[in-house]
This record gives C-alpha cells, sequence and structure tokens, in this order.
C-alpha cells in the first residue's frame, strides 16, 4: 500500500521536472517555488489535508459568496454567451498545473473565462428551450449528497440512499396521482436517473425482455402490420406529455388500447409537463396512464431540483436532493411555482394575440407559447430575426419547425422570471420586428 503510494509521488516528481526542463516558459512558476512544494509533500503529509473541515469551512463559504454573488448579478451578463468557438483554449494554461493554485485564483478565472462562456439557464430572461430550474433547497440536497457521497449500487452499500429512493419516488407518484401500480407501495416502484434519455433506454431494455416472452400471443393490424409486412418487429410504443417543440400532448388512454391490443410496451415520456401534473387542473393529461408500462419526467425542467447526470451502476444519493425539494417547498408551493408560469404564459400569449403583426401557432400548451411574425417575408429573415433576439444578449428563446412552420418558443419556467422579465422580453421581440418590418 504505502509503496504504491510512493511510486505514484514519485512519477509526479519525474513528471514534474520533465515539464520544468522542457516547457519552463509555460506555468511561469519559480524554480523554488516547485522544489520547495516538492519538498513539502514528499516530507509532510500533514500539509496535504484534502478533506480538512477548517480549509472546507471557508472555501464552501467563499464559493457560496461567489453563487449567491452570481445570481445576485445575473441579470447583467449576456443570456446566451457571445464567444467564438475555442475562446477557452486561448485563455487557458496548455497544460495542468503542477503546484496547488488558490480558490481565489481559481474562482477569478471562473469569474473572466468560464461565465462568459455560459448561456445562463438561471437568467430571469431565459425563455429558450424547456428550463432548467435550481432552487436553494436544490443546491442543499446537491451539497448533502456530494458530503456523503455514497455509491449506492445495492442496498448495503448504502441502506438509507435506496430506502429514501423508494420513497421519494412514492410521493412523486402520489403527487401526480399515478396508480398503485406504479408505486413501491403498490406492484410497481421507480428509478432515479440522470436523464429522460438514459431512462428511455432502460425502459426499451425492460420493454425487449417482456417482448421476448410475450410477443407470439399477439396480432399485429394496419401500421403496425405493414412494419410487420416489411420485416420489422413492432416493440414499443412512446407517448409524449408535452412535446419539446409545442408542448404538445399525446392521448394517453387510445394509444393505452392499441398497446394492449398489440403488447406493445407502452412509455409515457413526461419530461416536461409531468411535474406540471401535481396541479389539479392539469392531472387529466396524465388520464390513460394506468395502461402504461413505464413513465419518466425530469423534476430538473419544472420541479426546482438542480440538475445531475450519472454512470450506472455507481449511483448517486439524488434521492436526497428531491426529498429535500419536495419537503422544503411542499406541494403547495411546486404547485404556486407551476401555476404562476403558467399564468406569465397566460400573459404573454395575450400580449402576442394583440399585436396583430404576430400570430400564435398553437394554442398555448402549460408554459409554452409558440408564436411568429405573420409571414411578409422569407423563412430566412425569420432566423435572423430570431439572431437578433438573442444576440441582443437582453434575453434568449428558442425555435421549432411545426409542420413546416418556422416557430418563436417562448417557454417559461425557470426558476426567476417574473412578469416583468416576460413584458420586457415581448417589447425586445416587437422592438427587433419593428427593424425588421422598416427594413423590409
Ligand atoms: C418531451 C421530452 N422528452 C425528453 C427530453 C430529453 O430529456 P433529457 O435531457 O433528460 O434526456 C426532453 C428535453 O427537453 C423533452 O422535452
Amino acid at each position: 500500500m504505502y509503496h504504491s503510494h510512493l511510486y505514484f509521488k514519485t512519477d509526479y516528481l519525474f513528471w514534474g521536472l520533465y515539464t520544468l526542463l522542457t516547457r519552463f516558459t509555460v506555468y511561469d512558476i519559480p524554480l523554488k517555488s516547485i522544489l520547495y512544494f516538492d519538498k513539502m509533500g514528499s516530507e509532510s503529509r500533514k500539509t496535504f489535508l484534502p478533506l480538512d473541515p477548517m480549509s472546507f469551512t471557508n472555501e464552501s463559504k467563499a464559493v457560496v459568496d461567489f453563487i449567491a454573488d452570481y445570481y445576485e448579478n445575473v441579470e447583467k451578463y449576456p443570456v446566451r454567451s457571445n464567444v467564438e468557438p475555442g475562446y477557452l483554449s486561448t485563455m487557458l494554461p496548455e497544460l495542468p498545473p503542477y503546484c496547488p493554485e488558490s480558490l481565489k485564483d481559481i474562482l477569478k478565472n471562473v469569474n473572466d473565462c468560464i461565465i462568459p462562456g455560459l448561456t445562463l439557464w438561471q437568467s430571469p430572461n431565459f425563455f429558450a428551450y424547456f428550463q432548467a430550474t435550481a432552487s436553494t433547497a436544490g443546491f442543499l440536497g446537491e451539497m448533502l449528497c456530494s458530503d456523503f457521497n455514497v455509491v449506492g449500487f445495492n442496498w448495503i452499500s448504502s441502506p438509507a440512499a435506496t430506502e429514501l429512493k423508494s420513497i421519494v419516488l412514492d410521493w412523486m407518484g402520489m403527487l401526480v396521482k399515478l396508480p398503485s401500480s406504479f408505486l413501491f407501495a403498490g406492484t410497481g416502484g421507480g428509478v432515479l436517473h440522470g436523464s429522460t434519455c438514459e431512462a428511455a433506454v432502460c425502459v426499451l431494455a425492460a420493454a425487449r425482455e417482456s417482448f421476448e416472452r410475450a410477443w407470439w400471443v399477439g396480432t399485429f393490424r394496419i401500421a403496425i402490420e405493414d412494419d410487420m409486412k416489411s420485416g420489422l418487429v413492432p416493440l414499443f410504443l412512446c407517448a409524449t406529455v408535452g412535446t419539446t417543440p409545442t408542448g404538445a400532448v399525446d392521448p394517453i388512454a387510445e394509444l393505452g388500447e392499441v398497446a394492449l391490443k398489440y403488447k406493445l410496451w407502452l412509455h409515457v415520456d413526461s419530461a416536461y409537463a409531468g411535474s406540471a401534473c401535481i396541479c389539479p387542473e392539469l392531472r387529466h393529461y396524465l388520464d390513460g396512464v394506468e395502461l402504461a408500462n413505464s413513465i419518466s419526467m425530469n423534476p430538473h425542467k419544472w420541479f426546482l431540483t438542480n440538475m445531475d447526470a450519472v454512470i450506472p451502476l455507481s449511483r448517486r444519493f439524488r434521492a436526497l436532493k428531491l426529498w429535500i425539494v419536495i419537503r422544503k417547498h411542499a406541494l403547495a408551493n411546486l404547485m404556486y411555482h407551476i401555476q404562476s408560469d403558467i399564468a406569465m404564459a397566460k400573459c404573454f400569449e395575450a400580449l402576442v394575440r394583440k399585436d396583430e403583426r404576430f400570430e400564435v401557432i398553437v394554442p398555448r400548451k402549460f408554459a409554452l407559447v409558440c408564436f411568429r411574425l405573420k409571414p411578409k417575408m422569407k423563412e430566412d429573415e425569420w432566423n435572423w430575426k430570431l439572431e437578433a433576439i438573442n444576440s441582443s444578449g437582453r434575453a434568449f428563446v428558442s425555435h421549432a419547425v411545426v409542420g413546416g412552420i418556422y416557430v418563436i418558443r417562448c417557454a417559461i419556467g425557470a426558476t426567476l422570471p417574473q412578469e416583468h422579465h416576460v413584458v420586457n422580453l415581448w417589447k425586445l421581440i416587437q422592438e427587433k420586428a419593428q427593424s425588421l418590418l422598416t427594413e423590409n
């Protein structure tokens, strides 16, 4: 054990000396400081304390202050990053450091080099794609998750991680009123993945396994039969509650009947809108879910739960994060968050409808409004116009092509937007549209 450790250090020393001799201009570090560090490193392990409670407290506070400052000033930065590809390598050293650097220097680099290269998903002027919500509760959960840093791949590797996950996933299921067949307390149960795409891969694997057992039994017709005739074997039907381009909702109950008839695995992708179904007035979008084999939703989109992604087998204790979010915000505030976003989207939709130069292309769904300037111009000019909104740095929206029509998507739902941000977005769009119409 000691031997291998020594070997590692010798290896480092060799690497450092090699770097020094061959690239001494790169680090700009005086020779004596490298030798000093080697001396410290080899003679006194006491000086290297990677998890010492005192420096943990001080450095964490510095990072917390940095984050608070970032949130306080987030509106001062351009929402969409304006850097050129490859910008970062011109700002950072080519080689990794040999000697430790101070947190102060690192945070200065984050401020000067990293933040300009970020598109600000947490800005109240971010209306693109679908939001990635964060909250204090989400941060706290994330900290505790990193604190314990367990690798919960089976029960004994951390019983609390396995058991809390079952409890929290049942809570999620209960919040959107899933049938008991989806709950651990019933005959089902859930898993926390890092993303919907990861969940879809797992669900496909499950569908394939169940299919291998059942597919001879069924009969296939219509499109499914056509698929069969051309040598394809239908296996998996995915219904979406809240599609990415327009927020559209598939009729789960009707698709469920088809899936049952043809023995297909029915999955419900409610990545965006699933969280919204905690509101009683929106729950009907999940009607028919009892016919589905699986359902996935993304708490990081609209449920104030900071995002993460993991590698399977070694699993983080992510349930802790969701548990803290649900406890700290609770159903009342989570519903308020979603309902107020929808109210702002309704206001935005009304503003668009009031201006006869514009049209709403599909009825608003959830907090997503898809609209366009009425076409007096070619599609390419629309692209240009969209670019003018985003390159202003004042807001960020994205687009979709719906039935061949190029539309602008205004997705409201990030954690910070308030009504005045939405009104300002509309003014910005009108301003850019006006210059475009004047020029043409
Ligand atoms: C309907 C829908 N499904 C799946 C995804 C992908 O989710 P993830 O990035 O978690 O894989 C999205 C992302 O916006 C989505 O809107």
